[in-house]
């Protein structure tokens, strides 16, 4: 149990301050350009950035993806950032909270509905772990935090990368099969920044899954936090795959076309910028998710230092809804997208 909560520490200060977004990986949303309307005939306050997720009506199509918990310095992040989305409106997820499961005192670095009463609020598991516990055992780690939902994830290129980590993936659509007849709706499956693809895409959804976060290459590799942590061949592969994945702007495309407009799309991995979440909604996801800014945020300024970053990511997102003249999020679905280069050779080959 120690070590699992060893490692979350680890992980966190690698990804406070540490290389942990490789710099020759994208999410190619540099590919992808909106169109500019020279007369919008609209004011910044007509924009609304309203949206449904969960069963509930957030005011801006935002996800805090999962991070963190186990630790008190997880608590904190925890705490600030499920304050920040309350605050606005927004969706947050906390992190692993296999920790919990097996050290049941750490519960409390996982609370947040003291601060977040009525935020659209994730739990998080992986797959792995998921079935070792069984569906009884996901069901408690949910009921225990208050959440609309939980997270399953995937991460199959961070686990082979990790000398504990896992070598058997079989049985996982098994795994989820048993999650959705527990959860519904209220299950929601993510990467962790390799990305998910269309034909894994099309048999979740016809297991029943109904939320995905395609969580896709450009943004943290936990490849290569793996890779900083560890020695000899591991570190040798972590090298050779800290640029595996599918970008975000691929996934989110191709996983779009592949489940139609049932599922909720979450778009993350190396979003950025206001205007990087309204290009993943050009391109048919429902919301932009972001981890990394905003925990380095509240890691260097506390609650405001988050703030801050955040008023400056959802001041981008209305500008670009004003400059392509929309008003509405499926405003903004409606309007044309420019994908150039390397994004059109993964949508010819996906
Ligand atoms: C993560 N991520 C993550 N995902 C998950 O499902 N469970 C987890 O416990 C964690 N832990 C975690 C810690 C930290 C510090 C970071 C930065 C990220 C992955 C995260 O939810 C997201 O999928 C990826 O980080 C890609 O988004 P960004 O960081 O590129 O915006």
């Amino acid at each position: 149990e120690e070590t699992t909560a060893k490692r979350k520490d680890a992980h966190l200060d690698l990804c406070a301050t540490g290389d942990v977004e490789p710099g020759q990986n994208s999410t190619l949303l540099e590919c992808v350009k909106l169109v500019h309307c020279a007369m919008p005939e609209m004011a910044v306050e007509d924009v609304d950035l309203s949206t449904d997720f969960l069963g509930k009506r957030l005011r801006a199509p935002l996800l805090i993806t999962g991070m963190t918990g186990g630790t008190e310095r997880a608590a904190q992040v925890n705490r600030d950032l499920a304050t920040l989305a309350e605050r606005h409106g927004l969706a947050f997820g906390v992190g692993s909270q296999r920790a919990m499961g097996e050290a049941p005192e750490r519960a409390s670095t996982f609370q947040v509905r003291d601060v977040a009463p009525t935020m659209a609020l994730l739990g998080n598991i992986g797959l792995y772990q998921a079935a070792q516990m069984g569906v009884d055992g996901v069901r408690r780690l949910a009921e225990a935090i208050g959440a609309d939902a939980m997270a399953l994830h995937l991460n199959a290129g961070q686990e082979l990368t990790q000398p504990e980590g896992d070598r058997d993936f079989r049985g996982g659509y098994a795994v989820v099969e048993g999650l959705v007849r527990a959860f519904g709706e209220r299950l929601m499956v993510k990467e962790t920044g390799c990305g998910i693809g269309p034909e894994v895409a099309r048999r979740l959804k016809e297991l029943g899954v109904r939320n995905l976060d395609v969580s896709g290459l450009g943004g943290t590799s936990w490849v290569r936090v793996e890779q900083l942590r560890a020695s000899g061949q591991l570190a040798e592969l972590g090298s050779e795959y800290s640029s595996w994945g599918i970008p975000t702007a691929a996934a989110t495309v191709t996983v779009r076309r592949a489940v139609g407009s049932e599922v909720k799309l979450v778009a993350s991995g190396g979003v950025r910028t206001g205007l990087e979440v309204a290009k993943v909604l050009a391109l048919g996801a429902d919301l932009g998710g972001m981890a990394l800014p905003l925990f380095r945020a509240q890691q260097a300024g506390g609650l405001e230092g988050a703030e801050k970053a955040l008023q400056l990511i959802l001041a981008g997102l209305k500008q670009a809804f004003v400059l392509t003249g929309s008003r509405s999020c499926a405003e903004l679905r409606r309007k044309p997208v420019v994908m150039m280069g390397e994004l059109k050779d993964w949508l010819a080959a996906l």
